[in-house]
């Protein structure tokens, strides 16, 4: 238990600081134990300014501290100090000491395999040194390095460098949240880039020695996005030198801190043997997500951590943009799609749930979500699909015009649209401030002519959202004729009332609707329309979206009609999806989207909102009948589609050559249910790239014939920790409901498994949390084993094991023997002594009151 309950933050109590900072110098001289950090800060009262001087400050040794150059003696808490200063710009001098070779939260200055390195976003920049650590706080910042190090980097531009030493400056006023400093023996892969105005950029790519040949694709997609935000946004990049860091301990994807991005290593090294193409895009995307930071949280930053949405939601946008125009955009709007139900609606409609700009928060570690990002992201399409692509480019140039150099907020965002547009945001606000999911039913009425869609949206009360209004709701509506040509091309409606109707005149036929084109809003339609029109949206839809929905919705129905009577998969489906498959005219990447079906924990939500007990056996057993239903439906297809999208040029991680492998795995892994994994075991062995070794070893271990691939993997890659990764999770993931836990059980024993590594821990954990039907398997076995770990995670590291937390969201959904388990599991976890604040929030919230 903790010794007392943590403080809760809220947005409505914002008070500016009193104090503005002039300039910051600090040295720092680097010891594993006892690193010494010397600050020196201009202070400058605001007028009419609150007088009271405190400075945020956590784990570190006050060794002296001065004003004006007199020492003085502040009053120091667990959480900082406050003293007393003058009434006129002064000068204040502490020296603190630190030690960051035990700092194993991995936040703050921290050693990860010798290399110094640092997280301050959040609120990390306090753990180095006494400073009012809030992101409206903005200073320019000069650091001095002094350490045994051949690599000594901090932000900005280098001004001096001698052996053992270097000083940096970056003239950007930025939040202390920003700030970095990494040493260690690094090597470097170099690059340039010169910019739109003729400036010459050196970008480095500091990497482990050995890992210099998994940097060059990384390099490549850097530079990609500098181009990008030129040609899209105006962006151009505002110092001499870009660093990226690798670095193999680190709690998150990446880190967009000013002129030296620190990356978790998964997050930027890449080689074809050694990654997959999945692997290969979300770097492509990571790093343009930190690059495009620069000026979407950066240059213009968020005056408060409520605000976060500011800088995640809009960069989360860009960065699909990014993915959009470099690969194929239909693919990834249904992959973004994938992931927003599968993890943020599944947070909105728990206990979870909050608000993408949230009013309180206990630990803001813990709202770095799916509601704040991809949410986030979601609202800012809406607003672009409102007011059109060219007045959203207007307001943009308008946002970095009007705020650069500002910590803003939402209203400041909204105002920029506002003012461009002349329209009324306010209810569109609300997309800010409500939690949930809205729901929205469709009905249709043709009448000589005239056909008319009515729409009703609703959202259900929560705990943040007490009494929920209507929401601008942008509704992308085609409309087909019976013979599958369009007779109204896309056309957004805009749903502001609770019910609203919308006619099409002059109609020759009553039409097919193709509605919620692109998914231009995060709800959930509703509609009673015939089956049978979804398998003619499955085979016309001119949406390669709706056309995408069409299929996964005959599928959802399918799978639910199983789960509730027995029956047998819709023969509808079968024929649509091989008809699908089988059509070359259509890109293989958008094919093998389409064999996937909704995931496990999205069948429950469904069977939960109906008001039925989800059966995590019986989900499981109905997606893996329909899997078996799908292969010898498609018994003939699959090899000849494997041949025939072989790729024979050398391997490259683009989107054409990854359509063709994600099109042929997706056919090993149906043909390996009737060869017991014949045509897997030969792709194993003949394998020259990641992608295709591991989805061979994935199909083996599904059969039950892996063990012997599996040793084979360990051998090969055993010094590869990225790989090995790889190895503990597909384990988890694919093994049967029943052995879950036990599988993931026994990784834990071994000698590899370093549980004190985030990228590990959630390989094991993280694919135990999302395997649905081995997590909540009835013995709770997968309940315990999760929280034994994260009971001994926290008091190392609280923020990884509170997002870990997140895999008890849905507990509620369940039967009451597994709700019972449960809840004494999240009973253990709130009766541990020193329990972490982010934890307590994570596991409070979950836990609830009955
Ligand atoms: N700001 C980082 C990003 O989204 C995420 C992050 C948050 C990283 C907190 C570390 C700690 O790009
Ligand atoms: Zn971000």
């Amino acid at each position: 238990m903790r010794d007392a309950a943590p403080d809760t933050i809220y947005l409505k109590d914002y008070r500016p600081f009193g104090y503005d900072v002039k300039e910051v110098a600090l040295t720092f001289t680097l010891h594993p134990n006892r690193t010494r950090v010397n600050s020196r800060i201009v202070f400058e009262p605001k007028p009419g300014g609150d007088p009271v001087f405190f400075l945020h400050g956590e784990n570190l040794e006050l060794v002296s501290a001065s004003v004006d150059g007199a020492p003085v003696t502040p009053d120091v808490t667990p959480e900082g100090l406050t003293c007393t200063v003058p009434d006129q710009t002064f000068v204040w001098e502490a020296e603190v000491i630190i030690d960051p070779a035990n700092n194993t939260a991995l936040e703050g200055l921290y050693m990860s395999n010798g290399m110094y390195c640092t997280q301050c976003e959040a609120e990390g920049f306090r753990k180095i040194t006494y400073y009012p650590d809030r992101p409206d706080v903005m200073s320019t910042f000069t650091v001095k390095i002094h350490g045994p190090h051949s690599v000594l980097l901090s932000n900005g531009n280098p001004t001096d460098q001698s052996e053992g030493f270097a000083e940096w400056h970056d003239p950007w006023p930025k939040p202390a949240y920003l700030f970095a400093l990494v040493a260690g023996e690094l090597v470097n892969h170099a690059g340039s880039f010169t910019t739109a105005s003729g400036k010459e950029v050196e970008l480095n790519l500091w990497v482990r020695p050995g890992d210099e040949g998994k940097c060059a694709f990384g390099m490549q997609a850097l530079k990609d996005s500098m181009k990008w935000d030129e040609d899209v946004y105006g962006r151009e990049y505002d110092l001499d030198v870009f660093n990226i860091v690798a670095v193999d301990d680190f709690n998150m994807g990446a880190m967009e801190n000013k002129g030296l991005n620190i990356f978790n290593s998964s997050a930027v090294l890449a080689s074809p043997e050694t990654s997959t193409d999945g692997n290969f895009e979300r770097i492509e995307a990571i790093i343009a997500h930190e690059y495009f930071h620069n000026w979407t949280g950066n240059r213009i930053t968020c005056r408060d951590w409520f605000q976060l949405c500011l800088k995640e939601g809009l960069t989360v946008y860009r960065d699909s943009q990014f993915t959009s125009d470099m690969r194929s955009a239909p693919v990834k709007r249904i992959s973004d799609v994938i992931d927003l139900r599968g993890r943020q609606f599944a947070e909105d409609q728990g206990p979870l749930a909050h608000p993408v700009r949230p009013e309180s928060f206990q630990e803001i570690n813990n709202f770095y979500t799916a509601t704040v990002y991809e949410k986030g992201a979601e609202v800012i399409g809406m607003l672009r699909a409102l007011v059109g692509a060219e007045a959203y480019d207007k307001a943009l140039q308008l946002y970095f015009d009007r705020h650069d150099g500002e910590a803003c907020t939402i209203e400041d965002w909204l105002k920029v649209f506002e003012d461009t547009t002349g329209r009324d945001l306010s209810q569109f606000a609300r997309w800010y401030s409500q939690a949930g999911t809205p729901e929205v039913s469709i009905e249709e009425a043709w009448d000589a002519g005239t056909y008319t869609l009515t729409f009703t949206q609703s959202l259900k009360p929560s705990a943040t959202t007490p009494d929920p209004k209507p929401q601008v709701i942008p509704i992308a509506t085609g409309l087909l004729a019976q013979d599958g040509q369009e007779v109204v091309p896309t056309t957004v409606l805009e749903l502001t009332e609770t019910t609203q109707s919308f006619s099409f005149e002059g109609l020759a036929e009553q039409p097919f609707p193709s509605v919620l084109r692109g998914f231009s809003a995060p709800v959930v339609l509703k509609s009673d329309m015939p089956a049978t029109r979804r398998a003619f949206l499955l085979a016309h839809d001119t949406d390669p979206f709706n056309r995408w929905e069409a299929g996964r919705g005959i599928a959802r129905e399918s799978l639910l009609n199983t789960i509730r009577t027995g029956t047998a998969p819709d023969p509808d489906y079968l024929n649509g999806i091989r008809t699908v498959l089988a059509d070359e005219t259509l890109d293989p990447a958008y094919r093998a989207l389409m064999l996937g079906l909704p995931a496990q924990n999205e069948l429950a939500t469904t069977l939960f909102n109906e008001g039925t007990t989800p059966d995590p056996a019986a989900i499981w057993s109905a997606t893996d009948n329909l899997r078996a239903a799908m292969a010898m439906h498609m018994a003939d297809l699959l090899p000849v589609l494997m041949d025939t999208h072989q790729v024979t040029e050398p391997y490259a991680p683009d989107a054409e050559q990854s359509g063709k492998r994600a099109l042929a795995n997706g056919m090993l892994s149906l043909l390996s249910r009737l060869d017991d994994g014949a045509r897997a075991a030969q792709q194993f062995e003949a394998a020259d790239n990641m992608t295709q070794q591991l989805a061979a070893l994935g199909a083996l271990l599904r059969t039950g014939n892996g063990d012997d691939a599996l040793g084979t993997f360990e051998a090969q890659w055993k010094d590869d920790r990225l790989v090995m990764d790889k190895w503990f999770g597909l384990q988890v993931i694919q093994s049967d409901p029943d052995r879950t836990a036990e599988t993931a059980a026994k990784l834990t024993e071994h000698a590899d498994f370093n549980w004190k590594n985030p990228n590990r821990f959630r390989a094991v954990f993280g694919s135990l949390a999302i395997h649905h039907a081995g997590f909540h398997a009835a013995d709770g076995a997968g309940y315990r084993l999760l929280t034994d770990w994260l009971i001994r995670l926290d008091p190392v590291n609280p923020q990884t094991t509170a997002r870990m937390c997140s895999a008890f969201q849905t507990w509620r959904r369940y039967d009451t023997d597994r709700q019972a388990i449960v809840a004494a599991e999240l009973d253990r976890i709130l009766s541990q002594d020193g329990l972490s604040r982010d934890t307590c929030e994570m596991i409070t919230r979950i836990r609830g009151t009955e």
